[in-house]
């Protein structure tokens, strides 16, 4: 063999360990060195709740270190399962079908609730971003988020972690970074559900001390997710988007009507409650809350704050809607997005790099990249 021979059979040697490598990688390995995504949902926190209580973690490493909305618009009905759903595919609530926490389906006389898988697959146009993520390569992370139990396409998310009532928000957050910290599969992805400040918010109403010490609690835990972020030295990776899918209106007891004293009760169907049609029990406050009004009711209006290194400090945009969140989450996981009803419009002026068209490009391109 001569030297050129050799020299060049040499080159052609190191180039294939270096394929082989790329090629025998997880993908989840390539995505793990960039960016990870945490969206936090406050169930039930309304935008009128940011006066009601002296923020500490909140506006400190949220408010001031990030960008939030001028207003954060969200879908009617103003409901936890439809609104949830609908930023994780970017629909409109009539279009992926989840049009309440439960629906009656008339044409087939059959009720969905809450834990029937059903409920969500409606329309097979939809492509949860936790589901288009796990399809790229990517590990997805779900605690207690409405519809992220279901197979979608076939594939689960990695992590899963079902509803359970009073969990604690720090148990959540502790959760999230074990499954960003995964050493086999890190999730790049996770979506963390919080049922407070809407639990408290609906027994004794949002100008209850009640609710104000749930306040207290999720301030608390903003606090304890940044100090783990920071020890787990995370704080340059994760991308932080707390939001809320709905606010709270005052309901006095006064304005509650008992359906049954009007209409026999075997004359009509009735599945979930809604500020249109609700069913109350006796109880010893006077006042409680209810949510599901039009969005356009100021009580409704929910919050939306990111901050992290894709994201401008201290930056207010103009409005955006809450299914254009899917937009904002396909562009950070750089992942070409399902069809959906949101826009970049507007929530693309909130990232440092704002989105152009040609970034949202194949995912065959970031497989390629260096790990470095
Ligand atoms: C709908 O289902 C219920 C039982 O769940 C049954 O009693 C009722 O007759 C059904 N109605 C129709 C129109 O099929
Ligand atoms: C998804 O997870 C469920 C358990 O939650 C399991 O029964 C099902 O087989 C899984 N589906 C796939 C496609 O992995
Ligand atoms: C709740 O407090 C707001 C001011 O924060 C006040 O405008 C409203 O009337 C109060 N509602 C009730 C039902 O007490
Ligand atoms: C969990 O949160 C509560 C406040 O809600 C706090 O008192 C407690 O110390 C936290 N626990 C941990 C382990 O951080
Ligand atoms: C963008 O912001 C402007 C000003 O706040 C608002 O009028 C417009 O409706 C917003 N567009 C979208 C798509 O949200
Ligand atoms: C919302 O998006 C879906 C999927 O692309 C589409 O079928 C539907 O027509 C859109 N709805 C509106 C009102 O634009």
């Amino acid at each position: 063999m001569e030297w050129g021979q050799i020299i060049l059979l040499s080159i052609w040697l190191l180039l294939m360990v270096d394929v082989c490598r790329t090629a025998g990688m997880e993908p989840s390995l390539k995505i793990m060195s960039r960016r990870k995504v945490l969206v936090i949902s406050l169930d039930g926190f309304g935008h009128h709740y940011l006066d009601k209580y002296p923020w500490r973690y909140l506006a400190t490493n949220l408010y001031s270190a990030g960008s939030y909305p001028r207003k954060f618009r969200n879908q009617f009905v103003t409901k936890t399962f439809p609104n949830h759903f609908s930023v994780a595919t970017g629909l409109y609530e009539e279009v992926h079908g989840v049009i309440g926490n439960n629906i009656y389906d008339s044409s087939l006389n059959k009720t969905f609730g809450m834990d029937d898988k059903e409920l969500f697959m409606q329309n097979p146009l939809v492509s949860p971003v936790w589901t288009l993520n796990e399809e790229h390569g990517g590990h997805s992370g779900c605690i207690m988020w409405p519809g992220c139990g279901v197979a979608y396409r076939g594939k689960n998310v990695t992590f899963l972690s079902p509803f359970h009532q009073h969990a604690l928000f720090n148990e959540s957050i502790d959760k999230s970074i074990e499954w960003f910290t995964n050493e086999r599969t890190p999730a790049n992805l996770i979506f963390l559900y919080h049922e407070e400040p809407d639990h408290v918010g609906h027994i004794y109403g949002p100008n209850s001390s009640q609710v104000e010490e749930e306040l207290r609690k999720i301030d608390e835990g903003i606090g304890y997710l940044y100090q783990m972020l920071t020890v787990h030295k995370l704080r340059d990776t994760v991308d932080v988007i707390v939001m809320s899918d709905h606010g709270m209106s005052a309901v006095k007891e006064e304005n509650v009507i008992f359906l049954d004293d009007i209409v026999d009760s075997s004359l009509y169907h009735i599945s979930g409650t809604s500020p249109l049609l609700n069913v109350w029990t006796t109880f010893v406050t006077d006042t409680h809350g209810n949510h599901g009004y039009p969005v356009d009711i100021p009580n409704m209006e929910p919050i939306f704050v990111a901050a992290g290194p894709s994201f401008k400090r201290g930056f207010k945009a103009p409005d955006f809607s809450n299914i254009d969140t899917y937009m904002l989450l396909c562009h950070l996981l750089n992942l070409a997005p399902g069809p959906n009803n949101g826009t970049a419009d507007n929530i693309s002026s909130i990232l440092v790099e704002p989105i152009s068209s040609t970034l949202i490009r194949p995912l065959s391109v970031t497989l390629g990249e260096n790990l470095s």
